[in-house]
């Protein structure tokens, strides 16, 4: 039986922080052993907000490298830019003629990016459409991603079966992969919005590419419960959760084990050994890191070998999509 088709992609914006390494990567690199995967750099997604071009093409180069030093392996992996494969823009286009744009109006994050004081344009109100078509073109089965992507999946499902209804049977249903825990990582400065790469003070994330002081002194200074209990209730004491859930993935222990653990220490303590175990998860991820950012045309190469595979299969999802439409082949 042909494997199962898994895809994703994490946009270049901003510093990549462990939310996004527990929510999404560490599934990548769990999920490349048994299936056939296409991750890659939401490059094109990333200009939908006003970039630096230089920054933009550094922090491409950085997420390649972090892919590959969080353990992503070329050999089993499909790795590679969106912008790269054109073709995921021409299936966009397609799917944004059967999308009214009311439906992209109300999506939440179009809202809170423009209640934010983004630019309201058109690529960011087309985004989901885009990752719809990155999804639908490699014919996913499933597709790994944390919490706040949830409702861009839905709209790619819904995509998909309005398609399939309009021009016949084409694309499948990609379900999300959502991780029990870990799939939504809150702020240390505020347990109430998640981690984010655009937040207002860098002291609500911690980097990958963090420093051992700067993860010790956030780690110190993150936000706790009033009380002093060490237990995992999110609704009651949504601050020491979200760092139990932190220490729970990097250390890969059962939350209720770190509870016992801590049971009758204090909030210093239990911070003090967050801080080590974040550390040490980071460590090797960093030192790898450095490494392969300094040959950047070892980087370029693996990309290179990506959008071959990736193009072959847009390709040929392309061809059998036009025919569908009716637009005439050569
Ligand atoms: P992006 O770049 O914002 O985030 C990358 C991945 O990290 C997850 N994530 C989190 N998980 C847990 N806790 C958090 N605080 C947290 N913050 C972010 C995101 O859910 C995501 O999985 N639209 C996507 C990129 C994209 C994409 C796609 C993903 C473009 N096309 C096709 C999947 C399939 C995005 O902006 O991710």
């Amino acid at each position: 039986m042909a494997k199962e088709i898994i895809v994703s992609g994490v946009r270049p914006t901003g510093n990549l922080h462990i939310g996004n390494y527990l929510g999404a990567i560490k599934q990548f690199v769990e999920l490349q052993k048994k299936y056939k995967t296409y991750f890659f750099i939401a490059d094109l997604h990333a200009i939908n907000e006003p970039q630096d071009p230089k920054k933009l093409e550094n922090q491409t180069l950085e997420i390649a490298a972090l892919y590959l030093a969080c353990g992503l392996e070329p050999a089993n992996t499909t790795l590679f830019l969106q912008s790269h494969i054109p073709e995921h823009l021409e299936l966009a286009h397609i799917l944004s003629t059967i999308t009214p744009v009311g439906e992209l109006s109300r999506m939440t994050q179009y809202k809170d990016k423009v209640a934010s004081g983004k630019p309201a344009n058109l690529g960011l109100l087309a985004y989901p459409v885009l990752m719809a078509a990155d999804i639908l073109i490699y014919n996913a089965d499933a597709v790994p991603v944390g919490e706040d992507q949830s409702q861009h999946l839905e709209f790619a499902r819904t995509a998909a079966r309005k398609f399939n209804a309009r021009f016949g049977e084409t694309f499948k249903e990609p379900k999300a992969l959502i991780q029990k825990e870990g799939a939504r990582i809150m702020g240390l400065d505020n347990p109430s919005k998640k981690m984010s790469k655009s937040a207002a003070s860098a002291n609500n994330y911690i980097g990958m590419l963090e420093s051992e002081e700067e993860i010790r002194r956030k780690i110190k200074i993150a936000v706790t419960d009033s009380d002093k209990e060490i237990k995992f209730e999110p609704k009651t004491k949504p601050a020491i959760s979200n760092l139990l859930i932190i220490y729970s993935q990097m250390a890969g222990e059962e939350i209720k084990s770190v509870e016992n653990k801590y049971k009758n220490k204090s909030y210093a303590e239990f911070k003090k050994d967050l801080a080590e175990v974040i550390i040490k998860k980071l460590s090797p991820i960093q030192k790898e890191y450095m490494r392969l950012i300094e040959n950047k045309n070892d980087l370029l190469k693996i990309l290179k070998q990506g959008k071959e595979e990736a193009q072959t299969a847009a390709r040929a999802t392309m061809i059998d999509v036009r025919k569908k439409v009716g637009l005439l082949g050569e």
